[in-house]
């Protein structure tokens, strides 16, 4: 093929994705599933805004590991804040500025006073002053604004305490002024903050709100959210959903990251287009997550070998199981079967029962296989399996070390 038919092909081709961009870092969705606490909590103690505007300057932090919604919760306060200001006549402006990019209390304040239209030459001016100017255009125009400072510690490792005080307690030194400028802080842990002096550190502190990492029916909610937007109906099912949920769920032993969920299900889908697949499959979530965790497929085909001969040929049923059913999980009845049927075939004598038991447990404790018990939808309960990396090479090194070990006993 052609270059020019290659690249061709590729664009015609039918895809999964209706609209990738829903799931990229920057998209900022209508509502959030499993925040309201955290957007009611905030509206709470932004209320003076629109109640008795100018009476107070609210400061507060968000805290929580990575990504479990802080930066996104903060936009969307700051979208519908400043749509309910508007209702009432209030000119609300909400300032993003990632202290990652803007380090320095010079960097901050000119973000601050760009992103409210300022556009005088700043070169020469101290940070002092330069605020001064957007403390005197908020109260010109009758403006409030609520400056977001995310990932608020790379400010304080670089600016430090004096910078952090100028910013956060900028009305301790007019009093008199109307308070216009708010503040909702983010970082990830509050170890940082111990390098502020206490007055300070106390006054940003006086409100925290803790972000909880997701557990995996919260994470499936939000994974929904995007899929419906994303991808054409009936691409992606529930139980993939399910299995990118249950993958990185706070309660599965996951980190209970959103983002790393939503990248997933978006790799797999690009792996799904690839592959010329008109759905997504489970086995794509597998290669995704083969592709962002190569260590894990090194580990497993590293411990293979220390596998005996009747481990290696329950581990092919559960691959074969997998394969031909397309699900996420085999049950562990169905894969015993398999097992004998595998026996039978290359003419060796199964184990018992309990052996094949004690087997499957030395595989999930090697981090081969994964095990859950069943919930709801099963009669009875039994052991579900799954398997974390893609079939195929898999099943095909587990083939050459069964051939290894039956060459070697015969
Ligand atoms: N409740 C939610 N509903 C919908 N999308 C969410 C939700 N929580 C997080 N997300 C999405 O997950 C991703 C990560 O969220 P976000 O960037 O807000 O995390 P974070 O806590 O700021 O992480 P970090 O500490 O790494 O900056 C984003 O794409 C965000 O839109
Ligand atoms: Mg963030």
């Amino acid at each position: 093929m052609s270059a020019e038919n290659i690249v061709e092909s590729i664009i015609n081709r039918a895809s999964v994705f209706k609209n990738r961009s829903v799931l990229d870092r920057s998209y900022v969705p209508d509502s959030l599933p499993h925040r309201e606490r955290h957007l009611a909590l905030l509206a709470e103690l932004f209320k003076p805004i629109i109640t008795s505007p100018g009476s107070v300057s609210t400061v507060a932090l968000l805290i929580g590991d990575i990504g479990v919604g802080k930066t996104v919760t903060a936009h969307v306060f700051g979208r519908e804040l400043v749509k309910v200001a508007e209702k009432k006549g209030i000119k609300l402006r909400y300032v993003h500025v990632n202290c990652h990019n803007a380090r320095t209390l010079y960097s901050i304040v000119q973000s601050i006073a760009t992103a409210l239209g300022l556009n005088i030459p700043f070169r020469g001016l101290s940070p002092r002053e330069m605020m001064l100017i957007v403390l005197n255009h908020m109260k010109r125009y009758d403006l409030h604004t609520i400056v977001t400072l995310d990932e608020f510690n790379y400010f304080i490792q670089v600016a430090g305490n004096d910078a952090v005080y100028f910013l956060v307690r900028i009305y301790d030194e007019y009093p008199e002024a109307e308070k216009r400028l708010h503040y909702i802080l983010i970082t990830r842990s509050l170890e940082v903050l111990g390098s502020l002096d206490p007055a300070t550190e106390s006054y940003i502190t006086k409100h925290i709100i803790k972000f909880e990492p997701y557990k995996a029916a919260e994470l499936f909610d939000i994974l929904k959210q995007r899929r419906d937007l994303a991808f054409y109906e009936n691409t992606v099912s529930d139980e993939v959903l399910e299995y990118v949920a249950e993958l990185e769920g706070y309660d599965k032993g996951g980190k209970g990251n959103a983002r790393a969920a939503i990248e997933m299900l978006l790799r797999a889908g690009v792996i799904a287009d690839y592959e010329g697949s008109q759905y997504v499959k489970i086995e794509h979530v597998r290669k995704a997550v083969g592709e962002i965790r190569e260590e894990l497929l090194v580990d497993i085909s590293d411990n293979l070998q220390f596998l005996q001969l009747h481990e290696l040929m329950i581990l092919k049923a559960i691959i074969r199981k997998l394969k031909s059913s397309g699900e996420s999980y085999v049950k562990i009845g169905d894969a015993e079967e398999e097992y004998r049927y595998l026996c039978e075939r290359y003419n060796t004598k199964p184990r018992r029962h309990t052996q094949v038991y004690e087997y499957i447990r030395n595989l999930k404790n090697m981090g081969i296989i994964n095990t859950k018990i069943s919930g709801k939808g099963f009669r009875g309960r039994t052991t579900l399996i799954s398997v974390p990396v893609p079939l195929e090479p898999l099943e095909k090194r587990v083939d050459e070390l069964i051939d290894k070990k039956l060459i070697e006993r015969d």
